[in-house]
């Protein structure tokens, strides 16, 4: 099975229906919380504009479309069946990536899918079948690895300026709930719609690891490629959890404890938990033979790097060399859409969404196991971005 997710993108793209002379037509599924940022960027960029918006609550999409200017707010089945949209960015709770992603496929159009691209293993190979039966591409957020500090990292560990890389180390430490103080969370008025994130956090495919874990696995495969085995406990600590008015029956582990072994030989240990505080702890390092790096939280595109080298007492600041600093959500949606207009990979891929949910599946199947997984799937090191691009492009 190895290698069965390397290729995402067709051999023959249909770029024959992007019409070269305007932005390419995307459209949205989900006009929630998140839905606000895409719209705003999306303003920035040329390689796309939104078209429509399109919601189970077709109300808010409408609203949404009024708020940012976009020329139709409407039923998800009205966006699926509009010719002129191309590219379908997919912004709905975890628990419906698949089957909404699913849907995009099957009504022929390319979709770009927030993370994790699915939960379930199985709703991951169901849309790479359709993509290749209709010839279309799958991209996946998060897309924070365009940033500046992370293309910054990269290029000084491919340049050797850490050596070879022999390990690494990727923390989050979020707890939720009671008993923080500033946690109280009011039960909603009825028919007010609540985010996912506060009523379906304690189930599969909430959780720190399903939620924040894609930003630091593609953090770490934009730097170091493709993992090959993981082990792990996963671990479930409380049954219930409180917080403010509401009390939750917790599903799924928790606190997640794992190693994975990548293809080029590094060593990660990972921590991803919602049930201990914050002790300040560095998010990212990476551990080379002549030197480490210390990362910023890889929620963000921008933000101070640090080397130590053998030469070096303490840490040193490493000059930025890349833009895209401030949040430039949607950044993955113009490479996607400028990469099937030139017929090239894309950066934020399928495979490497895929490759994510599967290391995230293999920890959790260590763990119930006792044992080491070795992953079915891999994918391909994104390719770094140009020196010298001007933020909101992309091909330069
Ligand atoms: N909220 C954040 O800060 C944040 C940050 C980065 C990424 N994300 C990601 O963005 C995605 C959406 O998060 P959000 O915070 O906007 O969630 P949200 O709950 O605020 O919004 C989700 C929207 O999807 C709609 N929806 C639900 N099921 C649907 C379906 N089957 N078809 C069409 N629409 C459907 C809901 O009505 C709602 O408007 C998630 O993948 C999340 O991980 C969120």
């Amino acid at each position: 099975m190895t290698g069965r997710f390397d290729r995402n993108y067709p051999t023959a793209p249909r770029s024959y229906d992007i019409v070269a002379d305007r932005p390419t037509q995307a459209g949205i599924i989900g006009s929630g919380t998140i839905s606000g940022i895409y719209l705003e960027n999306a303003k920035k960029f040329d390689a796309f504009e939104i078209a429509a918006i399109a919601d189970v609550r077709v109300d808010a999409a409408k609203a949404r479309a009024d708020e940012y200017g976009v020329p139709r707010g409407c039923s998800v089945e009205e966006l699926l069946a509009d010719p002129d949209i191309d590219v379908v960015i997919n912004l709905t709770p975890h628990r419906v990536h698949g089957q909404v992603g699913l849907s995009v496929l099957q009504a022929g159009k390319h979709v770009y899918t927030e993370k994790p691209l699915v939960v379930r293993r199985e709703e991951g190979e169901a849309m790479f079948a359709e993509a290749e039966r209709q010839d279309r591409r799958i991209g996946g957020a998060p897309d924070t690895f365009f940033g500046g500090h992370w293309q910054t990292a990269r290029s000084v560990i491919d340049e050797g300026l850490i050596g070879e890389p022999v390990a690494a180390f990727v923390n989050l430490h979020w707890r939720r709930g009671t008993p923080r103080p500033n946690a109280a969370r009011p039960k909603p008025a009825a028919g007010h719609y609540q985010s996912f994130y506060a009523t379906d956090f304690y189930e599969y495919g909430g959780g720190a690891i399903f939620d924040r874990g894609p930003y630091y696995l593609n953090a770490l495969i934009h730097l170091l490629g493709p993992v090959r085995r993981v082990t792990g406990s996963a671990q479930k600590t409380w049954s219930e959890r409180v917080e403010g008015e509401r009390t939750f029956q917790v599903e799924v582990p928790t606190h997640v404890a794992g190693v994975l072994d990548f293809a080029n030989g590094a060593v990660c240990q990972l921590l991803m938990t919602n049930d201990v505080y914050d002790t300040g702890l560095p998010h990212i390092e990476i551990y080379g033979s002549e030197g480490s790096l210390r990362c910023i939280d890889p929620n963000n595109f921008g933000g101070q790097l640090y080397r130590r080298t053998a030469t070096d007492a303490e840490l040193v600041p490493v000059e930025n060399r890349f833009g895209y600093n401030e949040n430039s959500r949607g950044v993955g949606v113009a490479d996607f859409c400028n990469a099937i207009r030139n017929e090239r990979p894309h950066r934020a891929s399928g495979a490497m969404a895929y490759h994510v949910v599967d290391i995230i599946n293999g920890i959790h199947d260590a763990s119930e196991a006792g044992r080491h997984v070795d992953l079915a799937s891999t994918c391909d090191q994104p390719a770094p971005l140009p020196r010298g691009l001007a933020d909101w492009t992309i091909d330069s």
